[in-house]
């Protein structure tokens, strides 16, 4: 057997975050996020499945990589396909080099699609989904383009992505701030895991999410950008909250990310409505209109450089390519 498949996936970013698993090996999260798909970040993914490898091989930007989790993942499509088959995986990150942005999201997005295609599997979106999450959470939205909830669900059957807005026409988009880190960062797993194991806070975090999707559902239907923005914000910092109350304590933030968070709030005093979310980086990025993104970056390009910002419109969900 000899079969070749590519598939591209475009990266979320959270507005109601995911941070914490019920269950670590399946990926089942304590509480739903919901996100938005980027069109400006993607990755394309080859696989081929052939009879006369001996391994797995995974070339990341062309470079090989040796990467356990992508073994495991294609262990798990080999076991759902009841094949015994090596592959290669070729993939391609489109984000700006050091863009820090690189999610984990559009990775696993684009390899479920297209290492259950090239081995015979033929998913339904919802199974890709599952399928997705088993790589990376966050990596269960991005199968579905637009805005996307994440019901956590309690086993692997029941805990998938669905699509809120797969097209979004509404005025919404984002702009990520590039901020350098000289430090090595926490990646999202461990950081996750050691808020759950020690913060104070993680209950609180989980309890106040429930009510932030529904209030985060309610503005999406009226297309409220100055409600999304705020809930979107107010929940980021929650789920930050609870890595500064995780003991011992860590952050994502560095001294510019709080510059880029103070950008925002300056803007909003002068009667912009954009506001702020962060993930598991410095990076900082801005939850805007189309309409004033022009204003934005011409207000924010002396303070972080006009190659630091890159505009991301709504993007679509994975395809094959
Ligand atoms: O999918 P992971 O394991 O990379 O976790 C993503 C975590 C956040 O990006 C911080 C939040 C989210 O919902 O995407």
């Amino acid at each position: 057997m000899k079969n070749k498949v590519s598939a591209r996936a475009h990266t979320n970013i959270a507005l109601i975050k995911y941070w914490g698993k019920q269950d670590p090996d399946l990926i089942i999260p304590y509480n739903n996020s919901l996100s938005l798909t980027l069109e400006h970040f993607y990755t394309d993914t080859t696989v081929t499945f052939d009879d006369t490898l001996s391994e797995d091989t995974f070339f990341l930007n062309d470079q090989r990589i040796n990467d356990k989790k992508v073994v495991h993942f294609l262990d798990i499509v080999r076991d759902k396909a009841q094949k015994n088959v090596f592959a290669k995986v070729e993939s391609t990150n489109h984000v700006p080099t050091s863009a820090g942005l690189a999610s984990s999201a559009s990775a696993y997005a684009a390899l479920a699609l297209a290492a259950s295609s090239a081995i015979g599997l033929q998913l339904t979106k919802r199974e890709l989904s599952r399928l997705a999450r088993r790589g990376s959470g966050s990596a269960s939205r991005s199968i579905f383009g637009g805005l996307v909830e994440w019901e956590k669900g309690h086993n692997d059957e029941d805990s998938f992505a669905v699509p809120i807005e797969e097209n979004v026409t509404w005025d919404i988009q984002m702009i990520a701030i590039m901020i350098n880190s000289h430090e090595k960062e926490i990646d999202s797993r461990s950081g996750m895991q050691h808020s759950v194991d020690t913060s104070p806070f993680y209950h609180d975090w989980v309890k106040t999410t429930e009510q932030d999707l529904i209030d985060m559902k309610d503005a999406i239907s009226k297309r409220d950008l100055a409600k999304v923005g705020q809930i979107a914000e107010n929940n980021a910092m929650k789920m930050h909250a609870t890595t500064l109350s995780a003991n011992p304590s860590f952050t994502y933030f560095n001294p510019d990310s709080i510059r880029a968070m103070d950008a925002v709030k300056n803007l909003r005093k002068s009667g912009i409505t954009c506001y702020f979310t962060m993930d598991a980086g410095p990076n900082v990025k801005i939850i805007c209109s189309k309409a004033e993104t022009p204003y934005i970056l011409n207000k924010l390009s002396p303070l972080f450089g006009a190659d630091n910002l890159l505009v991301a419109k709504p993007g679509p969900g994975a395809t094959i390519i």
